[in-house]
Parts: structure tokens; sequence; C-alpha cells
């Protein structure tokens, strides 16, 4: 049977919550780590790079959004200051100085670990039949997905294994 929030048990609901407030942190440093690289990247890729980031952290600053309200209706008070984002989230920080190429593949990585984590919180909310949580994640993960196969190509053009 699918499930709305409010037919979770209580327990059901501070589990999630709890899932969705560590992610929230990630993505609060993943939204501060591209704004430092959008503000500091130089070089050949500048321009390229520059309008990625910045169109990779506008949709992160939605996500974080959206991801607040769910958690606000599960009956949870999202994290909310910079100190809970910081001892919470498992993404590092990263640094405005790196080379173009250090902030590309760092992305990569750090989108990555969004994936595995977004696959964790599936999971745990496909156990509860919260279905509302899991298509929210997996429309992420299908976006992200999509994002690492353009980084992977705008990195090395031979992340495709050709047959002949
Ligand atoms: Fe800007």
């Amino acid at each position: 049977m699918n499930k709305t929030t409010h037919l979770l048990s209580a327990e059901e609901k501070q589990h999630i919550a709890s899932l969705l407030s560590t992610l929230l942190s990630d993505y609060h440093l993943h939204y501060q780590n591209l704004k430092a690289y959008h503000w500091g990247v130089r070089g050949a890729g500048f321009f390229t790079l520059h309008s990625l980031f910045e169109k990779y952290y506008t949709q992160a600053g939605e996500r974080i959004d959206a991801i607040a309200e769910r958690i606000l209706s599960m009956g949870a008070l999202p994290p909310h200051t910079y100190g809970e984002y910081i001892d919470n989230a498992r993404l590092p920080v990263r640094c405005a100085c790196e080379s173009s190429w250090e902030m590309i593949r760092n992305i990569h990585s750090d989108i990555e670990k969004l994936v595995i984590y977004s696959r964790e919180i599936i999971c745990a909310a496909s156990e509860v039949h919260d279905d509302v949580t899991v298509d929210m994640m997996v429309g992420y993960n299908a976006d992200d997905e999509k994002k690492l196969w353009m980084i992977s190509s705008y990195i090395n053009d031979d992340n495709i294994k050709c047959e002949k």
C-alpha cells in the first residue's frame, strides 16, 4: 500500500527525517563548494565551468528547499545552522584555489557520493513504503547519473569502451 507521510508511524517519520537531515547538510556543503568553484575557477575552461557550477548550485539550492520541506512534512525541524551542516555533512569542504581539473574531478566525486547517500535513503524509505521520498531521491539520482556521465566525458574521452 502506498503511504503518505501522515500514514507513517512516528518512528518511521523520525528515521526518514533523520536520514534526510544528514543529506540536507551534505547538500549545503555541495552548494557552497560549487559557489567557491564558480568564483575561483580560472584558465582555459573558465567560461564552461563558471556557467556549469552556477547551473549546479542553482539546482542544489532547489533541492535544499525541497529536502527541508520534506523533513518538515515528517513533523521534524530541518537542520538550519552552519554548525549543524559542518558537524553532520559527509562531503568535504572544497577550496576555490584548486585547479579547474581538480574542481571538476572533485565535483564528480561529490556527486557520486550524493548518489550513494540518496540510494541509502531509497532503501530505507522503500522499507516503510514512503513512496514520496523514494520518488524524490530517484529523480535526483536519474539526473545526477546523467551529470556523472557528462562530467566523465568532459574529463576524458575513453569512458565508453568500443568493442570494434
Ligand atoms: Fe555568479
